[in-house]
């Protein structure tokens, strides 16, 4: 007779208490281990019955490997963890936030800073569909996505993973968790993960709570709030996700009034997990138990003991498993963390694998290779670059509105350094942890999609920097300059200048000089734009980090769309009034308020 917890017809809570019930402390921890490839071998896995693995930024077999190779690598470790005494499948995560960025070939979705300008929760829910399935196809079980910061303070390094500075925005937006996760049914208990099958994906709704509320926007830093402006501002978007049945929930680096998340009790057990009612895994963020003490990593074991004990359940180490699993047995061995907070977490752990369907399909589905980078994926990505773009300005030219462009204009000067850059247009968090420039995976630049879309008699110069020839001469019909940020992740997005990089203002105002000029800002949030710049030029459109179907944008500079964006958040004027966002407080007297957006029926 199989055992209960082996037999998928058996409902999951007894399917939870029957493996636990047949769990040694060794197995309970390895379930609580998440450990990076590079440190991965088949006898850890099976030894230790590890609970999970990742791939950090762009950590895969080798460069450029594509779905089927991460299927072959993932599989391989999977197989280790079924050879453990109880056969615990495993569960591999990755950072697929706006598609499966890190392999090759995938479909790479604006960010979610472009997303929240299209306020359209039915595409979030889409994007999530098709991230899920490109996921999948790559062997990997789980997202740490969706990102539900609000981001109050443009400086801040992760400001383009949040969907907006507005609450309502994300919550909005948060129809995502159910395109990657699937739609739980009417009866779906509150608070318990729902995975829908083998199609789909475990998300993790992060960082909890506040981290886009800190102090100067600083990375990692202070959240200074009220419990009731924490709550109304940072955590209502958990519910939402909570409500679609989030498998897993990440802890924030940040503090909250000077107090890590990662050691918060009462925000994380008192507060999640028994007022909002969460049963899923609580995972820590990367490190984040090192963090809890500068110089990092030190007191390690006290470090364990308050993370765990405040109701952290999986550790994403992920590096030094064998120290983390022997000071956490020694820890419980001495009664310094209690084998129920043990059992709460591998409960938990076990509950979203159930869930998940892991245990009765824990290899990749092969067939479902020729869905990444698909055509109608791509469909999806582009509809989204269009809806996500803002016009800022439309300026009055020969007595007729700028945009839209002509198309069979006699001739097109393309210019700036983000005209021909796929890396560029996607941003951090692609291919690699912070991305890079270049042609990076398979997409549509700008330039790209400006060849395609004019008429064959047109003829398009093109010079990143215009040479002085290019200036003087007198036969050019207009210019688009597209300028911007380069990619970034994280801390090395913190940034109090705010200026546009690669000297973009004075690229735009010797061709503003010259030409009719359309500027397109990439960029993961809103830059400094000096009044003379605004004068100067004839339309400003912010397209924030489209990603790789850049035909979402002449879709709607030429015409063939209207514009329908409007701003997530609002646009500083100068960057020294960000000191005002202290303490929740918003902008006044911005230079284009939160919802800001023109169409072409207006000028
Ligand atoms: C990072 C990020 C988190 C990410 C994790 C794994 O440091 O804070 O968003 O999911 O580590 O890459």
């Amino acid at each position: 007779m199989d055992c209960v917890y082996k037999n998928p017809n058996e409902p999951i809570e007894a399917r939870v208490k029957d493996l636990l019930s047949r769990m040694s402390l060794k197995e309970k921890i390895g379930q609580m281990t998440q450990i990076e490839r590079r440190v991965a071998t088949p006898s850890a896995i099976t030894d230790f019955s590890i609970g999970s693995m990742l791939s950090c930024g762009g950590s895969g077999p080798f460069e450029n490997a594509m779905a089927s190779d991460w299927a072959e690598m993932v599989d391989g470790f999977q197989k280790s963890a079924l050879e453990s005494r109880l056969g615990i499948p495993l569960i591999y995560g990755i950072d697929a936030v706006h598609g499966n960025n890190s392999v090759y070939g995938s479909t790479i979705f604006p960010h979610n800073i472009g997303l929240g300008a299209t306020r359209d929760a039915d595409l979030a829910q889409r994007i999530g569909a098709a991230t899920a399935l490109e996921v999948r196809a790559s062997g990997i079980h789980y997202t740490f996505a969706p990102c539900v910061a609000v981001c109050r303070d443009p400086r801040w390094g992760r400001f383009y993973e949040s969907y907006s500075e507005d609450t309502e925005i994300v919550r909005k937006m948060s129809s995502i968790v159910s395109g990657l996760q699937g739609q739980p049914p009417q009866e779906h208990q509150h608070g318990y993960p729902f995975v829908a099958g083998r199609n789909k994906v475990i998300a993790c709704a992060k960082h909890f709570v506040g981290d886009g509320g800190t102090e100067r926007g600083k990375n990692e830093g202070n959240t200074i709030l009220s419990y009731e402006e924490l709550e109304r501002i940072h955590m209502t978007p958990y519910l939402d996700c909570i409500s679609q049945g989030v498998s897993t929930i990440m802890v924030s680096y940040s503090s909250w009034n000077g107090r890590k998340l990662h050691s918060h009790h009462y925000l994380i057990t008192e507060i999640l997990k028994e007022k909002l009612g969460f049963k899923g895994i609580v995972i820590s963020d990367w490190m984040g138990i090192d963090k809890l003490i500068e110089p990092r990593g030190s007191e390690y074991r006290n470090c364990i003991k308050s993370a765990v004990n405040a109701g952290i359940d999986m550790v994403m180490v992920p590096y030094r498993f064998q120290l983390l699993i022997e000071e956490l047995t020694s820890l419980v061995e001495s009664e310094e963390v209690p084998i129920a907070r043990i059992d709460d977490a591998v409960e938990r752990i076990l509950r979203v694998k159930f869930a998940s369907g892991v245990f009765e399909s824990p290899l990749s589905d092969r067939s479902l290779l020729d869905i990444v980078g698909c055509k109608q994926h791509r469909e999806v990505a582009r509809e989204a670059v269009r809806k996500s773009l803002v016009l800022l300005e439309n300026r009055k030219h020969q007595s007729k509105p700028f945009l839209p462009l002509n198309r069979k204009a006699k001739r097109i000067l393309v210019a700036g350094s983000h005209a021909d850059d796929l890396g560029y247009q996607c941003g951090g968090w692609t291919k690699n942890w912070q991305g890079s420039g270049g042609r990076i995976t398979i997409g549509t630049t700008l330039l790209d999609a400006i060849q395609e879309t004019v008429g064959d008699e047109t003829e398009i110069i093109y010079e990143k920097s215009p040479s002085k020839e290019t200036l003087e001469r007198d036969d050019i019909s207009f210019a688009i300059v597209a300028v911007g940020e380069k990619p970034y992740a994280e801390k090395f997005g913190d940034n109090s200048t705010l200026e546009i990089p690669f000297n973009g203002s004075s690229i735009i105002s010797s061709i503003a000089d010259k030409f009719p000029t359309l500027v397109i800002l990439i960029s993961g949030r809103p830059l400094v734009l000096e009044p003379w710049l605004l004068e100067k030029i004839n339309a400003l459109v912010a397209a924030w980090l489209p990603g790789t179907e850049a035909q979402g944008i002449t879709d709607v500079i030429f015409g063939d769309h209207n514009f329908t964006g409007q701003l997530p958040v609002t646009w500083f004027r100068r960057v020294e009034d960000l000191d005002q966002l202290a303490n929740g407080v918003k902008l006044h007297d911005p230079l284009f308020p939160l919802g800001f957006g023109l169409t072409y029926a207006e000028e």
